[in-house]
């Protein structure tokens, strides 16, 4: 079975995908590590010098591949990979079951204020700032996550019940 994690930066998918994996006996991946090993970058050094767009073009290829080579699997997307192209319809149509993690605006502007500084997108934004970017955002790419099979709210909750709650989701 092939479970899939999405949500907004700081949602916890990939701390929480690791946690399943291992509850699971199953293989974990992790979308931007896997970017950054293929790219032999980091994910800011790839924005830096090649740009968003670029990003974007390889994010996708990216998700193709990992979707078509995994059988049994946790795989935890970036916060922007069903949000471009056709992604969406792709992990729709590859995985078997996919999660939106939800956080409140609240509780990711705490949680993205903290490090911000290695988040290319954020980067740039004051304190101040970011929690009107992180509504926006969020109110844009809903639209997206909420395609989800399923949400999982998970302000307030440690990974382990988070976990817990994607396993009786899938029973
Ligand atoms: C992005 C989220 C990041 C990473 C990149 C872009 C986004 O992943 O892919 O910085 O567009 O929301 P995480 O959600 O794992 O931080």
């Amino acid at each position: 079975m092939v479970i899939v994690l999405i949500g907004y930066m700081g949602s916890g998918k990939s701390a929480v995908g690791k946690v399943l994996a291992e509850n699971l006996s199953c293989t974990f991946a992790d979308m931007d590590d896997y970017i950054e090993e293929k790219e032999q970058k980091t994910i800011p050094e790839i924005f830096r010098d090649k740009g968003e767009i670029y990003f974007r073009k390889v994010e996708s290829r990216y998700l193709q591949e990992i979707l078509s080579g995994e059988k049994g699997a946790v795989i935890s997307l970036g916060g922007g990979t069903p949000c471009y192209g056709d992604n969406m319809d792709r992990i729709k149509e590859l995985a078997d079951k996919v999660f939106y993690l939800k956080a409140s605006v609240g509780e990711l502007t705490a949680r993205l204020g903290k490090e911000k500084d290695h988040r290319p997108l954020i980067k740039h934004l004051s304190d101040d700032e970011l929690e009107e970017f992180i509504r926006k955002h969020l109110f844009e790419r809903n639209f997206y996550y909420l395609r989800a099979d399923s949400t999982v709210n998970v302000d307030g909750k440690t990974i382990e019940d988070i976990a817990g709650e994607i396993i009786s989701g899938i029973k």
